[in-house]
């Protein structure tokens, strides 16, 4: 068993069931029979909840636990490469302060109540590396989601129309996705189109409750003015907010 214990037991805690919500398949009968014929129901319920770990036999606690454990690993694995494929290489080796790991763990116990988090301060001061540092954290906690990463102009350049493609079913997309990051808001320059567009994305993740990361190097005082008030009051009530300050950590960097 020792190589499913990399971190996993925490999550894995059987008499809460924390297992990250809809990411993990139950056994099937072959797979149980020497727990004999009723096996499979038990688990259905064990997991929907009807029957308690004290129900379980020992035999079937030690089972479903190494079931999960294998799961669990097999996705964090997953998870990470998919995370090492799409990440910028500046922020490759970016580690989860406190902050961010406490983000990471409010969306794998539950990613629909979970806070977004609007992080802001001056230019250099770990925006970008906090954002990706959250969203290794999150694929490192073995929950199966979606990510999805754009600073804002690329996300216009994105869902610019564009001729014979559905533009209503790219930006349903971006907004669907399960983390949505949105880097350095308010970098582009308003219009009426960018501030729609950015309106229903962060509107459609407002009301569906989805969780994400949105950056500024805007003043807080000013956000509204550069992004539009409507946007900038959904933020507010959807988002923890974090205040990165200090010195360009850019200036003097050694590489
Ligand atoms: N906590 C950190 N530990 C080590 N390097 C960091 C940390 N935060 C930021 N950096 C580095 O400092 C530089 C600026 O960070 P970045 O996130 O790009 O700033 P911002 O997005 O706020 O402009 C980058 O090279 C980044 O890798
Ligand atoms: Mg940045």
């Amino acid at each position: 068993m020792h190589s499913h214990q990399r971190g996993g037991h925490r999550r894995i805690d059987l008499a809460g069931l924390r297992v990250p919500a809809a990411s993990y398949s139950l056994p099937t009968a072959s797979e149980t029979l020497h727990l004999g014929p009723e096996a499979p129901d038990r688990f259905d319920s064990f997991y929907a909840g009807r029957l308690s770990v004290n129900d379980l036999t020992a035999a079937e606690t030690e089972f479903i636990r190494d079931y999960f454990l294998i799961q669990l690993d097999a996705v964090r694995d997953e998870n990470i490469a998919a995370f090492e494929r799409r990440v910028p290489r500046r922020y490759a080796t970016a580690r989860p302060d406190e902050t961010a790991a406490r983000w990471a763990e409010a969306v794998t116990a539950d990613p629909r109540s979970a806070p977004s988090l609007l992080v802001l301060g001056p230019t250099g001061t770990g925006k970008t590396y906090m954002a990706y540092s959250a969203l290794r954290a999150v694929a490192e906690t073995g929950l199966r989601v979606s990510w999805t990463a754009f600073t804002e102009p690329d996300l216009f350049a994105h869902l610019r129309p564009s001729y014979g493609r559905d533009d209503e079913q790219a930006l349903r997309d971006v907004a669907n996705t399960d983390l949505l990051f949105i880097d350095d808001l308010g970098a582009a320059k308003l219009s009426d189109w960018t501030e729609e567009v950015t309106y229903r994305v962060i509107n459609y993740r407002y009301e569906q409750c989805l969780p994400g990361i949105y950056t500024s190097n805007i003043p807080p005082k000013e956000l509204a003015a550069a992004i539009g008030g409507r946007i900038a009051s959904r933020l507010t009530e959807m988002c923890d907010r974090v205040s990165l300050k200090g010195d360009d950590l850019r200036k003097g960097a050694r590489s």
